[in-house]
Formats: structure tokens, sequence, C-alpha cells
């Protein structure tokens, strides 16, 4: 036996949806669709950790939910939900927050970045933050979880938190004859892969591109109409040098090594196929192609997006499906999960 092949993967909704959540993570959803059972989650959960103005988080939940469908994923065929409906997050947080060492927690790069001097005044929910990470996974027994490189560690993790948790509980594991070959949660693979797994910042291109940078400028919002698209772009930073034949010459020039990871990955090319088409030539030519190229995929999609903003009720419903087909197989895992434990309900 082996588990179902289940891809899980979220996105918070703490504003503005940009590039390189679509390019590393949205645009990589879709195609999974077709090989796998698919579960994509609104993480309002994990948008607290830090505060949000609550009308901001509803619309910023929408706003994910929008992105996901007007990216093509199905909501018929996926699952898509936002995680506060599903109670079973929180209940299965609890159990790994009693599973993961503070050492595991306190090693997480992200934790130490988020929280910088501050480490006493930040919630503790943002350090447990890894946890419910793991939990909306091992939820649904997800064995592939595709996400952009800032996310490794964690799903590291959850790697470590599923084998605790299958080597604590092995007795009562076999005992009860759950599990795979005496696995109760699977060891989740990552998918990390592609031209787009890290998107820098179109004005510093050793930056990660990010919603919390101050600069507009420095991200392509999932809403911004053409214009903004190719204005973007034509100031996107860049050095003098054209671009070169190979990939190994886009070493030390992150800004055009960005640019055409970005130009890949919209065009479903590898980045030295890009090249073959544009080495040696200079930005001239490239960016005024990279502006036509982004603005054809993304413009359709911010405007779906407005249109479908323009209904909440209409994504609140989908919302509301997607969590009632989530809650059936996250009860099943927790009503496992307690037994194992000891609980008795
Ligand atoms: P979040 O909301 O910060 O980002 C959502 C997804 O976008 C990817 N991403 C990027 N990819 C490439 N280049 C960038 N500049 C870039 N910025 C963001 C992220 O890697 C992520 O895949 N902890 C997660 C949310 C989460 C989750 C989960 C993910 C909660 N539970 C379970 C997977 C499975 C986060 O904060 O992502």
């Amino acid at each position: 036996m082996t588990f179902t092949q289940r891809v899980f993967s979220g996105i918070q909704p703490s504003g503005d949806l940009h590039l390189g959540n679509y390019l590393g993570a949205i645009r990589r959803f879709v195609p999974l669709q077709d090989t796998h059972e698919t579960i994509y989650c609104v993480v309002d959960m994990h948008a607290i950790t830090v505060w949000q103005e609550p009308n901001a988080l509803r619309r910023a939940t929408r706003e994910v939910a929008a992105a996901f469908i007007a990216a093509g994923i199905d909501p018929k065929r996926s699952i898509i939900f936002n995680q506060s409906q599903v109670v079973q997050h929180a209940e299965l947080a609890w159990v790994f927050n009693c599973i993961a060492r503070m050492g595991w927690m306190a090693r997480m790069t992200q934790f130490k970045d988020k929280a910088g001097k501050n480490s006493e005044n930040v919630s503790l929910g943002l350090f447990a933050y890894p946890s419910l990470m793991a939990a909306d996974i091992l939820l649904y027994k997800g064995t592939h979880v595709p996400v952009g490189d800032d996310q490794k560690q964690h799903l590291e993790l959850t790697r470590d938190i599923a084998a605790k948790f299958n080597n604590d509980y092995a007795a009562a594991i076999a005992e009860q004859g759950l599990g795979v070959d005496g696995e109760f949660f699977p060891i989740t693979e990552p998918l990390i892969a592609g031209p787009a797994t890290r998107i820098m910042s179109l004005r510093d291109g050793t930056k990660k591109m990010s919603k919390s940078d101050p600069s507009e400028q420095s991200r392509i919002s999932l809403l911004d109409d053409a214009d903004a698209i190719a204005k973007k772009i034509r100031k996107a930073t860049t050095d003098p040098a054209e671009l070169p034949l190979m990939v190994d010459g886009l070493k030390d020039r992150p800004e055009a090594d960005n640019l055409v990871g970005i130009y890949a990955a919209l065009s479903d090319k590898t980045k030295p196929e890009v090249l073959a088409e544009f080495g040696g030539q200079g930005w001239g030519r490239f960016k005024p192609a990279l502006a036509d190229l982004a603005v054809s995929v993304l413009a359709p999609m911010s405007e779906q997006m407005r249109r479908l903003l323009d209904d909440p009720e209409t994504i609140d419903a989908v919302l509301r499906d997607g969590a009632a087909r989530a809650s059936v197989i996250a009860e099943q895992t927790m009503a496992e999960v307690r037994s194992i434990i000891g609980f008795i309900r």
C-alpha cells in the first residue's frame, strides 16, 4: 500500500499578492490538477500571526481565492478553501506543538528574520507558525507540496514532525492497524523546481520580491493593470551588459538572472531556451519582449480577479464548498490521531 498522491499548498492572505507568489506557487498549482488530488488553502490563521485589520483580512482572503480561480485552478477538480473554516487545523497544530521541540522552532530562519531584534514582542503564534503549517499538510496526509524556495526549511520541519509522530506513537499505530507500512503520516516531498523558485525584487536583484518591501516598484502585483505591469518592467534595475549566451554568464548578475527567470517561467521555457533566443542582445530588445509577455499572461488574470472580487458571495460559496469537502478528510485524520494519542471520545 502507498499513500494517495495528494498535493497541498497554502498562501497567506496578508495583502498584495505578487509575481513571486504567482510564479513560485500559484501557476505551478494548475498542472498538478491533472496528476494529483489537489488541495489549495488560503491560510488565514497563519496571517493573524501578525496584526491584520479584520476587513482587510476578509478582502485579502477573497483576493487569494480569486487569484487561484483566475490562474486556472478549478474549484470542482481542486479543493479551494480558507483554513479557519476547518477547525481541525488548529487541533492538529496543538498536537504538533507537543511533538516539535523548542530548539527546532528556534532554528527557523524565517522566524528570526520576521522577529528581528523584537523577538520578545512578537506573538507566540509567529513562533509556532511552522507547526501549524505542518498540520495543514499532514491533516490531508499531503505527499507533495509545491512552494517557493523560502518555504524549504518549513517543509523540512514538517518532515521531522511527521517522522517523530510516527516514531513516538509507533506502537499505537501498529496496534490500531493504522498507517502505511507502519507510518501514519507520509514524509512529504517538497516540489521546489523550475526557473522561478525565488523571484527577486525588480529594484534590487539581491532581495526577494516580497509584499513587505516598502517600494511598490519592487514587485508586480497580481492586481496591476497592463500599464503598471509594463512600466515596472521597463523601469526594472539592470546592469549595462547585454544578455549572455549561456546560463553560466548569469552568475553574479542577479538582476539579469531574475528577469531571464521571469521570462522563462511566464513562457514555460528554461533559462537556456530564453538565452538561445535573446543571448547577445541588449535590454532595449529584451525588456519590451518581457513586458509584452508579462502583460499577455498577467493582465487577463488581473481582469478576471477584479470581476470575481465584484461578486464576493460567489467566492465565499466556493470557499464554503471547499471547506465542507476538506473537513471530511480532516476529520477522518483527526479521529485517527485522537485515538492514536489516547484521547477518549
Ligand atoms: P506565503 O504566503 O508567504 O507565499 C505563498 C507562496 O509564494 C511563494 N513565494 C515566492 N516564490 C518565488 N519567489 C518569491 N519572491 C516568492 N515569495 C513567495 C512562497 O514560497 C509560497 O509557496 N508558510 C507559507 C504558507 C503556508 C503553506 C502551508 C505553504 C501555510 N501552510 C502549507 C505550503 C503548505 C507562506 O507564508 O507562504
